[in-house]
């Protein structure tokens, strides 16, 4: 049985602290001729002190409810993606309903790493399907900075922060624009491959212990980045499949923004040109969860998503995660 959800409204936020390359050849030894050409970065917003990512995730959730044209308290679900909450307890999600000034939802983190909008998306038309009557809001919202080992180069150039947010219901309303399908996946024989441990079960921390490299994001770059291109391209082409649709018939691709490379690969091998193809990477660099989220709300805001426009997106990330989403809007 097929279960309709909508996406009623979107929203994005970065945090105003621009880090260019040029500032991070002050802090590690890099160029921004290394980072431009391997990854497409030129800068990336990040969080200010004290700014968190329920602080984010605010921004973003109060600009997606008002592109829906909702209240925060018609809302019954929030769904905050992350893998840097604010806190282990309480969750984001609970901060950002506090911080929306409601209270008595239904509140939850779910870590996906960087799949995670996707993943929040298709657990919400799982809950639209056993609450039709539910307004559900998945917010991606990372401050992936704050799990950033600033003295290593071969990560510490990559990431950015920032919060996407989507409004979902089960009845279309003007504008909304319809989740055809979604497929996600997960193998976590690769989890070891791209890892944040430190302060988990596996590797706890006691009073007086020093942080060391584990408590950072670490990755296996060229592992990471041939599972990524294989796996976006796979699951793109099987949601196409389920729902009749081809690529020809794509008007933009959404893609993960962890490398332009890994991007470029992807569209290539699905035959989608560059044009049909959002990228802001360039801008905000790779914030995780929120990447596709901000791409697709950026997308909307500017005017390139219109109706009538079907946009296939493409995550990969930690566990290892991947999945793809059709949205017809
Ligand atoms: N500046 C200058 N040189 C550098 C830098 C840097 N910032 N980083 C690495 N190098 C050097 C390396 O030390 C190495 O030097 P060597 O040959 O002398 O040893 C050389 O550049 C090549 O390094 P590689 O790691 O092989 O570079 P690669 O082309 O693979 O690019 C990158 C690295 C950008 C990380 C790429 O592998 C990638 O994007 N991988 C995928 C990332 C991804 O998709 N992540 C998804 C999820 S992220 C998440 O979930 C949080």
């Amino acid at each position: 049985m097929k279960h309709d959800a909508y996406i009623r409204g979107l929203g994005f936020y970065v945090p105003e602290k621009v880090l260019t390359n040029a500032d991070l050849e002050a802090l590690v030894e890099t160029t921004d001729e290394w980072i431009t050409t391997r990854t497409g970065i030129r800068e990336r917003h990040i969080a200010a002190p004290g700014e968190t990512t329920s602080d984010l995730g605010l921004h973003a959730a109060r600009a997606a409810l008002a592109d829906a044209g909702m209240d925060a308290d018609e809302l019954t679900h929030i769904l905050v993606c992350t893998l840097t909450p604010d806190f282990y307890c309480p969750p984001a999600a609970c901060l950002l309903e506090e911080k929306l000034g409601i209270r008595g939802k239904f509140a939850q983190d779910l870590n996906a790493a960087c799949s995670g909008f996707v993943y929040g998306l298709e657990t919400a038309r799982a809950i639209l399907a056993l609450h039709p009557q539910a307004k559900v809001l998945v917010c991606a919202a990372e401050v992936l900075t704050s799990r950033t080992n600033w003295a290593d180069r071969r990560t510490c150039v990559l990431f950015g922060d920032g919060a996407g947010a989507a409004v979902l219901s089960a009845e279309p309303a003007p504008g909304a624009a319809r989740l055809v399908d979604a497929r996600l996946y997960s193998d976590g024989s690769l989890g070891q491959l791209l890892t944040v441990k430190g302060g988990g079960s596996a590797y706890p921390m006691k009073l007086g212990d020093v942080v060391d490299e584990n408590f950072f994001v670490q990755m296996a770059g060229q592992e990471v980045f041939k599972h990524a291109v294989r796996n976006m391209t796979a699951v793109c082409e099987e949601v196409l499949a389920a729902s009749g649709a081809t690529t020809a018939e794509v008007d933009f691709l959404v893609p993960h923004q962890a490398n332009l490379r890994i991007i470029d690969a992807v569209a290539k091998k699905l035959s989608i040109p560059e044009e049909r193809c959002v990228v802001t990477i360039d801008r905000y660099g790779n914030s995780s969860a929120s990447s596709v989220a901000i791409a697709l709300a950026e997308a909307k805001n500017t005017g390139r998503i219109v109706p009538g426009s079907k946009v296939l997106l493409a995550v990969f990330g930690g566990g290892f995660t991947w999945g793809s989403a059709l949205i017809q809007f």
